[in-house]
């Protein structure tokens, strides 16, 4: 069959597996083919037990793997064969040298500007999908233009805006599709090719352009304000527990307001992930590195209450249980960073448990999809942790249940079951706000959610 497009994707994460599998679904006329340096990754993809759980995806990659859906380790001729290539290499955050802790690591996506310029043969379109630093095209255009051959390359931006968990209603349905180019004529070509390739399933009034340095700079700050909003909401989540306030009350009426809007005011434990901490800690990098320390530290602090708030939840939980944990079981329901994926990475449960270990608790991990990552991140603390997947199981023999992600599975277990097999006085704490607390603290728990009064069974010193 002859395809009207061949496209490659190099990176076969989070973000290159998914978005090409939707490409592919979508434009039965396009050959798309995703290459890895990670061969083990590329053999899962093309397995039955896919790299990557996100609804949905299992059944897309089954009806493209093979038709117009490739999985390949050969970079190198994949590289010639191919016209337009994805960049979805990670960029994660640099730990050594100057920027360390803050700056994105560039090295794979040089890596990858370098090997697309040893094997082109011929001229290619370019597109940046991994998030990164404002001006970083520059430096892929230089690299790409720095070969001895006449061979033309250009470099789009088009950051990928879709959340775990729905991966692939976002990339369905975006609210909107982001193209970056130069303004130059070459440069409006290559992007009427992208805006081409979307057209095949979004609305012309989603596809919005830019210049390149504006849609760089955009998934950065996309991904900052969500950021800012939980971390809004998070700060005053303290606020309404000194002074009696519940923080969803609160959200709801905020949120009502139509120029504020009601999505992400979820209080909890602290955003993690993948993106958030590091799209804005790379944030304020840049606002340093162009002199800018007032708005740095504006957006730093955004990460400050993230970690404040995970500290508070280890707080509440050592006061309300007489300031020991030693020896005392703790049951953790959930260590996904949010519901619906298995990945754990940033997840505010890594830090919560390392803490809770570190005053000599016993820590029962519990998960529906995670457990394995969990038990990753958590690799040198072996021989300390159960890993029990059935939450029943889980929380037998406990004093305490502190709930980290907002699996829906943890809303409809049955707590009077669960209370009876637990050591009393029996703790709850929500660290999502997603439980019917009244009804939790009538079957018999002492309940602590976020930003709202405490459900305690125990006498205050007026009272006894
Ligand atoms: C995010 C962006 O949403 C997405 O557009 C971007 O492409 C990648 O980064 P993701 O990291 O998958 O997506 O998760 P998201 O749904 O944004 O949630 C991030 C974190 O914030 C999770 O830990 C979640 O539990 C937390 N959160 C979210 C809250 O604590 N409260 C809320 O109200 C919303
Ligand atoms: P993301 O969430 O951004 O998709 P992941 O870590 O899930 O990040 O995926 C990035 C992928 O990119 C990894 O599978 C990694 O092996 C791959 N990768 C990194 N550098 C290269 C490279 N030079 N060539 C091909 N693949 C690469």
């Amino acid at each position: 069959m002859k395809f009207q497009k061949k496209i490659l994707c190099i990176g076969a994460g989070y973000v290159g597996g998914p978005s090409m599998a939707m490409i592919a679904h979508k434009c039965p006329d396009y050959r798309v083919t995703v290459a890895d340096i990670n061969h083990e990754r590329i053999d899962a993809w093309n397995s039955a037990e896919l790299p990557v759980y996100e609804p949905g995806l299992d059944d897309i990659v089954k009806k493209t793997r093979g038709k117009n859906l490739f999985f390949a380790k050969d970079i190198e001729n994949q590289i010639k064969e191919n016209d337009i290539i994805f960049v979805c290499v990670n960029t994660p955050t640099k730990t050594f040298g100057t920027g360390a802790g803050k700056a994105a690591d560039l090295q794979y996506l040089e890596k990858t500007a370098r090997q697309i310029l040893q094997y082109s043969q011929s001229p290619k379109i370019v597109i940046e999908k991994s998030t990164l630093p404002v001006k970083t095209a520059l430096a892929m255009e230089r690299i790409l233009s720095s070969g001895k051959g006449k061979i033309t390359f250009e470099v789009l931006s088009n950051p990928e805006f879709m959340a775990e968990g729905t991966a692939i209603k976002d990339l369905e349905n975006p609210d909107r599709v982001l193209i970056g180019s130069r303004e130059t004529k070459s440069g409006l070509k290559a992007r009427a090719e992208l805006v081409d390739i979307y057209s095949n399933w979004i609305p012309q009034e989603k596809i919005i352009t830019s210049n390149i340095w504006s849609s760089e700079l955009s998934k950065l700050v996309a991904n900052a304000f969500l950021a800012q909003r939980v971390s809004s909401i998070n700060s005053i989540s303290a606020l309404c527990e000194k002074a009696d306030a519940n923080v969803a009350e609160v959200a709801r009426a905020v949120g009502m307001d139509s120029r504020v809007g009601g999505k992400f005011l979820n209080a909890g434990i602290g955003f993690g992930g993948s993106c958030f901490k590091k799209d804005i800690l790379n944030l304020v990098y840049l606002c340093s590195y162009y002199g800018l320390p007032e708005v740095a530290d504006y957006w730093e602090s955004v990460v400050k209450i993230n970690e404040y708030q995970q500290e508070r939840f280890i707080a509440n939980i050592l006061g309300s249980m007489f300031n020991t944990l030693a020896g005392k079981k703790i049951c953790i329901l959930g260590f996904a960073f949010k519901a619906d994926t298995g990945d754990t990475r940033e997840s505010p449960a890594i830090y919560i448990t390392r803490r809770l270990l570190a005053e000599h608790a016993e820590v029962i991990i519990s998960d529906p999809k995670a457990l394995k990552n969990a038990a990753l991140d958590l690799a040198d603390e072996e021989g300390k942790i159960d890993y029990i997947e059935d939450a029943y199981r889980a929380a037998a023999g406990c004093h305490a249940l502190a709930i980290m992600t907002d699996w829906d599975l943890y809303k409809k277990l049955d707590y009077k079951k669960i209370f009876k097999s637990m050591v009393k006085p029996a703790f709850l704490f929500d660290g999502r706000n997603i439980l019917d607390h009244k009804k939790c603290f009538e079957i018999g728990f002492n309940v602590y959610p976020i930003g709202k009064p405490a459900l305690s069974h125990f006498k205050t010193s007026q009272e006894s």
